[in-house]
């Protein structure tokens, strides 16, 4: 039997391609920047396989040029780039990467945290400087974390890794979610279940993990950050269109909240220039970037390319109703 032809729209990482070498014949875009969507489509025109990033759309188009594709592979666990009804449609299984990249993301949502309550963005700028006059008592004075109300949205893995942290931090943790976490769940991460409305209007700090859906976009509006309390900040770890940016920009504008940290946007890698302020914390979509992590997500994704073409089932199905027999 032939090799399945698979195409990888990023190099990967050395342990991804050594599971994949004996098992597939890899086409890779070995360029360090994003592949033009021609070049993906002309590249994946006889794959049956395709590996790919949160960058590229698997769409109509796509799947129309790959007529012998049969499983698109993201490395990330949100898939919004992909159409999943589409690839039902057309046979191809849809995969991505849950559950080994919760801790490295809930990491860096907490560092977001502390970095925009404790003014480190500014701080660094002030240390690089040569401008720094030395200590001063009420120099670059942030607010606490330790103690405050943590407001999660989205109770999910990484939600509730997010919660776990909250104990060493002395918070407490309300949160809010489509469906309320099993009692046992809310006991063991002391997590306190909120409406919408009752956590904007008790947190300090509000970090948000959930999927890009139809009911989440733009689900962080003007009249959320209304009901938010004036000293509270906003961490965005999800995705970017969850956020309303024009809307935060005049939130932060008016002093509606104290401030934003934020990892994702809404036109990426587009940032709203109304967010280049000295209370917003700004990173380019890192929060899974731990090399561990990175590596992890790449080999689960070329695991799934592997166990499908094999005829086996992929661990991360997103439609099962693609796999045949
Ligand atoms: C994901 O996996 O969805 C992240 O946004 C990329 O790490």
């Amino acid at each position: 039997m032939a090799t399945p032809k698979v195409l990888a729209t990023h190099r990967l990482f050395d342990a991804a391609r050594k599971t994949l070498q004996d098992n597939c014949d890899v086409e890779y875009w070995e360029k360090s920047e994003r592949p033009p969507r021609e070049e993906v489509l002309r590249r994946v025109k006889d794959k049956e396989g395709l590996i790919c990033l949160l960058t590229e759309k698997v769409d109509d188009e796509l799947l129309q040029a790959a007529p012998k594709l049969r499983i698109a592979a993201n490395v990330a666990v949100g898939y919004d780039n992909i159409d999943v009804p589409a690839c039902t449609k057309r046979g191809v299984v849809a995969t991505n990467t849950p559950g080994v990249l919760d801790e490295t993301t809930a990491d860096f949502a907490w560092t977001l945290m502390m970095a925009v309550a404790r003014r480190l963005g500014e701080g660094d700028v002030l240390a690089r400087s040569g401008n720094w006059k030395g200590w001063d008592l009420d120099q670059l004075v942030g607010t606490d974390v330790w103690g405050k109300t943590l407001g999660i949205v989205g109770f999910g893995r990484i939600g509730r890794a997010m919660a776990r942290r909250a104990g060493g931090f002395q918070m407490r943790v309300i949160y809010t979610d489509a469906v309320r976490a099993p009692a046992d769940a809310e006991k063991e991460l002391r997590a306190e279940y909120r409406d919408m409305n009752e956590l904007l209007a008790e947190a300090d700090f509000i970090s948000v993990h959930t999927p890009l859906l139809p009911e989440t976009h733009g689900l962080f509006n003007a009249a959320k950050f209304q009901r938010m309390k004036r000293t509270a900040f906003l961490i965005n770890t999800s995705r970017g269109p969850v956020v309303d940016e024009a809307a935060l920009v005049a939130a932060l504008e008016d002093g509606k909240i104290a401030g934003a940290a934020l990892d994702v946007y809404e036109k990426e890698p587009v940032i709203h220039p109304g967010l280049r302020r000295s209370n917003v914390v700004l990173a380019p979509h890192i929060a899974s970037a731990s090399l561990e992590t990175r590596t992890k997500m790449a080999c689960m994704a070329a695991e799934n390319v592997i166990a499908l073409l094999q005829g086996r089932r992929p661990a991360n199905v997103l439609n099962p109703e693609a796999l045949k027999g």
